[in-house]
């Protein structure tokens, strides 16, 4: 390891800097695949209620830390909880995901109530306090909102989605009610980010899973240029703070992605050729990412070589070893040990 250079290695990486073995942490890092989660899980309530207990809350966040060693915790919490927070309802069904009231008209619009947020999301912010507090010093903690547009996805069409039909065909079809969802969402976005990063979260990353379902024009009017607005304000107030987009299954515009955001890293999603990102991505910008969650999931040889062809493409950049999307639930826990070993021996 680099023990000579001080400071946390994420932060470091995405300061711009080369860090070999690069940082490691893994999306969905707290989650079912873990017995302890599960038991936790057990005793809370419902997955909201967990979310708003800020010391179970943290409690799950810390447990992959723990067990792993990995560089950075990240914040235990969910993108959903932000329209929960604006008072539109939110469920989570077993074995359904989430279920919300389909957004389609003004009304429903006019409805969401920013003011309310604060005062929602203050558990999260205590859970924040309690995480930073009990982690050591050289571990990062990563902040998140869901972005504006996918948040959006989850709101319009009532729940997930495979290509979020409903939520495209009111981008077109009322385009002016859509903007202004888009920008209530970008505005409560950055108090939400805001609030994290002054809490104690060292880094805010947005999660944008459903970027890749729209066309360049809609991507730039409502992926771009939302992350661009959220960027900024975020750094008036908070100078120096670490940013990091995923804007998943972006294809061909992860680049312009990269360039026209003024984010310090983006994530590359499992689809993506990382020699291919290397390339559209300027070397300032950090990538992060993207080991296929079901090599994870297989192990052995599989794990060993999918690692080794994503640490070959990233060497000599800026970069944080991550996977492609979430941990899957039937993940064994020991292959998330073989591969923060096979990181570090890199
Ligand atoms: O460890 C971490 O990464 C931090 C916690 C985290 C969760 N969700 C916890 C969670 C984070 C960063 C998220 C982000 C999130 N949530 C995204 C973006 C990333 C992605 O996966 O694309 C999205 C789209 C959501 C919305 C969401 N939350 C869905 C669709 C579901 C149901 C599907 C599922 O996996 O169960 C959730 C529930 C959820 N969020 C769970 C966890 C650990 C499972 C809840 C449980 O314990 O039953």
């Amino acid at each position: 390891m680099d023990g000579a250079l001080p400071g946390k290695t994420l932060l470091r990486a995405l300061a711009g800097e080369v860090v070999w073995p690069p940082p490691v942490w893994l999306m969905r890092q707290a989650g079912r695949y873990l017995p302890e989660y599960r038991a936790v899980r057990a005793r809370a309530g419902d997955f909201i209620d967990l979310c708003l207990n800020p010391a179970l809350a943290a409690e799950v966040t810390l447990q992959p830390v723990r067990r792993f060693g990995l560089d950075a915790a990240i914040l235990f919490s969910d993108i959903l909880i932000l329209p929960w927070a604006l008072g539109h309802g939110l469920r989570f069904v077993e074995g359904e995901g989430p279920v919300l009231p389909p957004l389609r008209r003004a009304a429903d619009l006019a409805a969401l109530d920013p003011a309310r947020v604060p005062n929602a999301v203050a558990p999260v912010l205590e859970a924040i306090g309690r995480v930073r507090e009990a982690l050591d010093p050289q571990t990062a903690l990563i902040g998140f909102a869901g972005s504006p547009f996918t948040v959006a996805c989850y709101m319009v069409e009532g729940g997930g989605s495979k290509d979020f039909a409903a939520t495209r065909a009111m981008a077109y079809g009322d385009p002016a009610l859509f903007a202004a969802l888009i920008d209530l969402l970008t505005e409560a976005t950055i108090g939400c980010l805001d609030a994290q990063i002054a809490a104690g979260a060292d880094v805010a990353m947005l999660f944008d899973s459903w970027a890749g379902v729209l066309s360049p024009t809609l991507f730039r009017r409502h992926v771009i240029a939302p992350t661009l607005r959220i960027a900024t304000a975020l750094r008036v107030r908070h100078p120096g703070v670490k940013l990091i987009g995923f804007p998943r299954l972006a294809g061909w515009m992860l680049g312009p992605y990269a360039q026209q955001t003024g984010l310090d890293a983006v994530g590359m999603d499992t689809a993506t050729d990382p020699a291919a990102a290397a390339r559209a991505v300027p070397p300032r910008i950090a990538l992060q990412g993207n080991l296929d969650p079901l090599a994870l999931a297989a192990g052995g040889v599989v794990l060993a070589e999918e690692t080794a062809t994503v640490l070959a493409a990233m060497r000599g950049r800026p970069f944080v070893f991550n996977l492609g999307h979430g941990i899957v639930p039937h993940t064994p826990p020991e292959h998330v040990a073989d591969l923060v070993a096979l990181v570090r021996a890199a």
